[in-house]
């Protein structure tokens, strides 16, 4: 009797732990499923969104009022980020129409290597080239990214050890902008890879500044701090966000993902900390919505009616991939499933165009500078990025 309870108990036990390891593969092919449609889907958006681009040009944005896509030229902080999303497309559909624009985007990109007017060399090169390199490791295309962050570098401040985003200006002195933690991957890189180590001790430099200066006791960060070079002495502000005490996501986005990339290349623990920290702001946040879309501003006024921003959601998104690989057990597990949920959002009608829709761009709904109403409510180029991005990670890093 007792013999054959226990191999009862056995059989039931065997039962359960076959049918998790069933469940959780189907949870896994599901992804997979979504994941390869969404990048067949990203290759027909971006053959539109080339036909809507002049050759010279880099797409922005889709104006919600003329439904005309604007573009920038290739000095706009976002350049990069086109021949980015169509590396990542290419990588995924091995699309060779893909690949051949991706190229000829990348062409126009490159002189920007020499640019010295903002902080944004590691979006504009290393997202482009950068990705270029991990691909196809050209070594004209690696000495494009050691130029540029030769040229970030001029925009170094020893003197508040951090690197100058904009330059002075009718509002500021000399602002250093919470986005600027994504341009020290570009830096430490090169560092890494060959090039002068003077970078890696200004990424590492800026990277402390940051942390000291930039973020309350919440864990939450201004978006710009206004230095005085003379003496060091600093105010901070909320320029893209609702005002000076309020949370604007994006930029909570970028530094979660930025002390995230940090411990990837530096392993100071103090920046998986800062990591792990801003990801329970804004994983816990009683102002983070259900299905983990951020508000445009985490203290926006009209909450639970403020708009979304998928570009915030984005960078999350794939920034909690990298966070569950320098962590383990249940929380580790946790950065993925809120991943995924990110990722399943977006790629869900609600925020995912139509195709042939959106001016070719892949997701709707994000949110540029709303104060300012510049690109609200519209697709952003970063947004498309980060998405693509966190499927890559998913599929590479989760799926693999
Ligand atoms: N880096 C500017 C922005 O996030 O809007």
């Amino acid at each position: 009797m007792k013999l054959t309870i226990a191999r009862n108990s056995i059989l039931v036990v065997f039962l359960l732990f076959v049918g998790m390891i069933g469940y959780g593969q189907a949870g896994n092919k599901d992804m997979e499923k979504l994941i390869d449609q969404q990048f067949k889907l990203a290759a027909n958006q971006y053959k539109l969104l080339e036909k809507n681009v002049p050759d010279s040009m880099m797409p922005k944005t889709l104006n919600n009022k003329t439904n005309k896509v604007e573009v920038s030229n290739t000095k706009w902080w976002c350049s990069g980020f086109f021949p980015g999303s169509l590396l990542y497309i290419y990588e995924h559909t091995n699309d060779q129409e893909i690949l051949n624009i991706a190229k000829k985007r990348l062409a126009i990109q490159e002189k920007e290597k020499h640019y010295t007017g903002n902080h944004d060399l590691g979006f504009m090169m290393y997202c482009s080239f950068g990705n270029a390199y991990r691909l196809f490791k050209n070594p004209a295309d690696k000495n494009t990214i050691d130029t540029a962050a030769a040229s970030l570098t001029t925009r170094y401040r020893p003197q508040i050890k951090s690197i100058q985003s904009w330059n002075k200006n009718q509002n500021f002195n000399c602002p250093v902008i919470i986005d600027n933690m994504m341009n020290l991957e570009l830096l430490l890189w090169v560092s890494q890879n060959g090039g002068d180590q003077r970078f890696r001790e200004v990424a590492i430099n800026h990277a402390n500044s940051t942390l000291k200066n930039h973020y309350r006791a919440d864990h939450s960060a201004f978006h710009v701090l206004d230095y005085n070079l003379e003496t060091g002495n600093f105010v901070g502000k909320n320029h893209q966000g609702f005002n000076d005490a309020s949370a604007w996501s994006r930029g909570q986005a970028w530094g979660f993902y930025g002390f995230t990339m940090m411990y990837r290349f530096v392993k100071d623990e103090k920046y998986l900390q800062q990591a792990r920290d801003i990801a329970q702001f804004l994983l816990k946040h009683p102002n983070m919505p259900a299905d983990m879309i951020p508000y445009w501003d985490f203290n926006a006024p009209n909450i639970p009616n403020a708009l979304r921003d998928a570009s915030a959601a984005s960078i999350i998104a794939s920034g909690l991939l990298e966070l569950s690989r320098y962590t383990s057990g249940k929380e580790s597990k946790s950065y993925v499933a809120a991943s995924r949920k990110i990722i399943e959002k977006l790629a869900s009608e609600e925020y995912l165009a139509k195709p042939g829709e959106n001016g070719g761009f892949l997701l709707k709904h994000g949110v540029g500078f709303f104060l300012a109403n510049s690109e609200v409510d519209q697709p952003l180029t970063y947004g498309d990025y980060y998405f693509l991005e966190a499927m890559h990670r998913y599929k590479e890093w989760v799926l693999k």
